[in-house]
């Protein structure tokens, strides 16, 4: 609920802008820091769902661990106030000079999606005189029941090492001299609302984690990846930690001295965000009115890209109700929010939230049309 004293505050900046209410996200933090407290687990805040200076500040002020996905996603959390040692290196394409610099970093460890890829790790950590932690991330198979763009975990996904591959690994794995195999890593997908997926994806990993202890390797680390989803029909509603954090404890069976991560991203940050937009103008077409906003696919790619629903609230406005197409200023059908939708009598000047946007909105924002990025607004500071 976006309060109306912030709604007055908001008339005075200018839009588009990401709110973000800092409230939600520190009681969103104190859950999670609880739940990996009293469970053990390490979490690696996922960078990628917001990347935000002022965002990865307080997530990293929790004392969690980073899962970065490039050398300046990785340089971005140091400075925020990740250590190094606690932050992971993930992606199928990693570069070179990405590598070459998180091995400078000292980063704690790469998860690993590919034998080429460990090989040219092994070679660029030689040539710095060090060993490169690495886990495997491996292709569990298990569909994620998400949208297919965020799907990861399935066979011919571009992801992971195959499971007939794995033998092949552990011979290779004795010739590289300069790596150091600590454990392994799953990520199947993202918005995963079935908790019955992670379930599989639990039994799954103990499969493997039998496989590698018959083939006499020690697994320190069992990394679960990210995934958990919001409710983006119920803005207001939280994730539900406690529930997946149990069922971690239900279903993976960790050995002595093992550790378990897990990376979540958009359960942490989805939520606390809104895109607020000003209506610009009020348009008709023949069977439906246009709300044409100031925001755009460029703030929020989310539902051109991936038909995503979020919530749209008139935040100035209690009339009658009628349907809106709420659309943006970008040239093509596609940078639409919502068809068809219940809003206020909305009328141009009125200020619009697109709610659940913390997450993959502001990170994914482009500057097509040279229109300008969206700029970050924080509850603390208005
Ligand atoms: N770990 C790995 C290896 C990942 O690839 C991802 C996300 C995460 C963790 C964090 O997942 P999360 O907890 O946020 O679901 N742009 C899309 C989402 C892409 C997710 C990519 N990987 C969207 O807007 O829905």
């Amino acid at each position: 609920m976006i309060n109306k004293i912030t709604i007055e505050k908001f008339r005075k900046i200018e839009t588009p802008f990401y709110y973000y209410d800092l409230d939600i996200l520190r009681s969103t933090l104190d859950v999670v820091k609880k739940e990996s407290d009293n469970s053990g687990y390490k979490v690696h805040y996922a960078v990628k769902a917001n990347s935000n200076p002022g965002i990865l500040k307080i997530i990293s002020s929790y004392g969690f661990g980073a899962d970065c996905v490039s050398f300046n996603e990785i340089n971005a959390a140091i400075i925020a106030g990740f250590n190094p040692s606690e932050i992971v290196f993930a992606g199928v394409g990693k570069t070179d000079k990405d590598i070459n610099a998180a091995l400078k970093a000292g980063i704690f460890c790469f998860n690993c999606e590919s034998i080429p890829e460990i090989e040219v790790i092994d070679q660029l950590a030689a040539k710095q005189e060090k060993t490169a932690q690495i886990a495997l991330r491996i292709n569990p198979y298990i569909e994620a029941h998400t949208h297919k763009y965020i799907t990861t975990g399935i066979e011919e996904s571009k992801f992971g090492i195959n499971t007939w591959e794995l033998d092949n690994v552990i011979k290779k794995l004795s010739d590289f001299k300069s790596i150091r195999l600590i454990g392994i890593h799953f990520h199947i997908g993202s918005q995963i609302t079935r908790m019955s997926v992670f379930k599989s994806l639990c039994a799954r990993i103990n499969e493997l984690q039998l496989w590698f202890s018959t083939h006499n390797i020690n697994l320190e680390i069992l990394n679960v990846g990210g995934g958990l989803g919001i409710d983006y029909e119920n803005p207001d509603n939280d994730p539900d930690f406690h529930e997946y954090f149990s069922l971690l404890n239900e279903f993976i069976d960790l050995v002595p001295g093992q550790e378990l991560h897990i990376e979540p991203g958009r359960s942490i940050i989805g939520q606390c965000g809104s895109l607020i937009s000003k209506v610009l103008f009020i348009k008709n077409g023949s069977n439906t009115i246009f709300a044409i906003i100031d925001a755009g696919m460029t703030d929020l790619i989310r539902p051109a890209l991936y038909q995503a629903h979020h919530k749209i609230e008139n935040l100035t406005s209690s009339g009658n109700i009628y349907r809106y197409d709420v659309v943006g200023p970008v040239c093509e059908s596609s940078d639409t929010f919502a068809k068809y939708i219940e809003l206020p009598e909305t009328v141009r000047g009125d200020i619009i939230a697109i709610r659940s946007a913390g997450a993959y909105g502001e990170a994914m924002a482009s500057r097509y049309n040279l229109r300008d990025l969206p700029k970050s607004v924080f509850s603390d500071d208005i």
